[in-house]
């Protein structure tokens, strides 16, 4: 496995204990998607938890059970646990009835990161379709905060519609501290003016794109990434300077229960991102 996509140590007995957080915040950002702001309750391990962008948390509610859900804040402030979540089923519609000063149980960070020393110095091109977004965020805010030490950064974010796409009220502070963004959208409505058609098209008509200086970084469905990253390649990239990261459905987040295996990885530990070259055999293959 590739060296910049860091694999997590051997967990320790603590890893299998949820901690209680509070729910601080609560925002409404699209139909169905919420953002939770969380804190750990004892305050030693609020103070001592860190994170990697692309790394996730187990949320855990009493009755309704677990779901692996993305960090989504900033890891500059590992205090306030951000966590974006779409209702899906029966964890994230319960976790969707809570009220700020509720608790939930939370395990983590597992997984993998984003590669952000692979990144250094190269053009970074992060492609988000979705709710692909919140996994990205924490890196956005990483390579913002030293915005100098890379080339030129794309965000091209697909959504449904203009109404699905998150975080939106961050795009003009993106922008102006370097991001350049890209827009499309599966659908049209009234007052866009934006792209309408697919993610990997807004790759095909990027300028002065650079295969050999250019890392890119890509979340949402498979289809998409894969779709994304064929993309890529006819346009000179490789598969090495590619990352994918993956979701399938999870249960032990530590390498024991195989739920989330993907062909020989295990996306829990092994992922959840991974270098396009060692796991695109795989992403056909639909979780076990
Ligand atoms: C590493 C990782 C990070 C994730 N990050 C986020 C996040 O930041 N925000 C977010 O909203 N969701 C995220 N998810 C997806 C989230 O874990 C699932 O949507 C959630 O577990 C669904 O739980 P549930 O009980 O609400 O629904 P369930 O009843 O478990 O599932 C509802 C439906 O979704 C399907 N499903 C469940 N989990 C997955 C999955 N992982 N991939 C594809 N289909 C699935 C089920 O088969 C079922 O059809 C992430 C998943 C992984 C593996
Ligand atoms: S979730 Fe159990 S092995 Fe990955």
């Amino acid at each position: 496995m590739n060296s910049t996509v860091r694999k997590q140590p051997e967990k320790p007995a603590s890893f299998w204990v949820a901690k209680t957080a509070v729910i601080r915040e609560i925002t409404a950002e699209v139909s169905g998607v919420t953002t939770y702001q969380l804190a750990l309750i004892d305050a030693a391990a609020a103070q001592s938890y860190r994170f990697e962008p692309g790394q996730f948390n187990m949320l855990y509610l009493p009755g309704a059970g677990e779901s692996a859900i993305s960090m989504s804040g900033d890891p500059a402030d590992c205090e306030t646990l951000i966590h974006t979540i779409r209702v899906a089923g029966n964890v994230t519609r319960s976790i969707a009835a809570l009220k700020v000063g509720d608790t939930l149980g939370l395990r983590g960070p597992f997984g993998t990161s984003w590669p952000r020393e692979a990144c250094r110095g190269k053009n970074v091109i992060l492609v988000a379709g979705g709710i692909g977004l919140p996994p990205l965020r924490p890196l956005i805010y990483q390579l913002l905060a030293q915005r100098d030490e890379y080339g030129s950064l794309h965000l091209l974010y697909g959504a449904r519609t203009p109404e699905m796409r998150v975080y939106t009220r961050e795009y003009d502070r993106w922008r102006a501290e370097g991001l350049e963004i890209r827009e499309t959208v599966d659908r049209s409505s009234p007052g866009w003016r934006g792209n309408v058609g697919v993610v990997p098209q807004l790759l095909e008509r990027l300028t002065g794109f650079d295969p050999a200086q250019t890392v890119l970084l890509i979340c949402g469905p498979d289809l998409m990434m894969r779709f994304t990253a064929r993309a890529a390649l006819q346009r000179g990239m490789t598969g090495a300077q590619i990352w994918v990261s993956t979701e399938r459905n999870m249960q032990c987040a530590v390498g024991l229960c195989g739920h989330c295996q993907l062909g020989p990885e295990f996306i829990c530990k092994d992922g959840p991102v991974f270098r396009y070259d060692q796991i695109s055999p795989y992403l056909k293959v639909e979780g076990l």
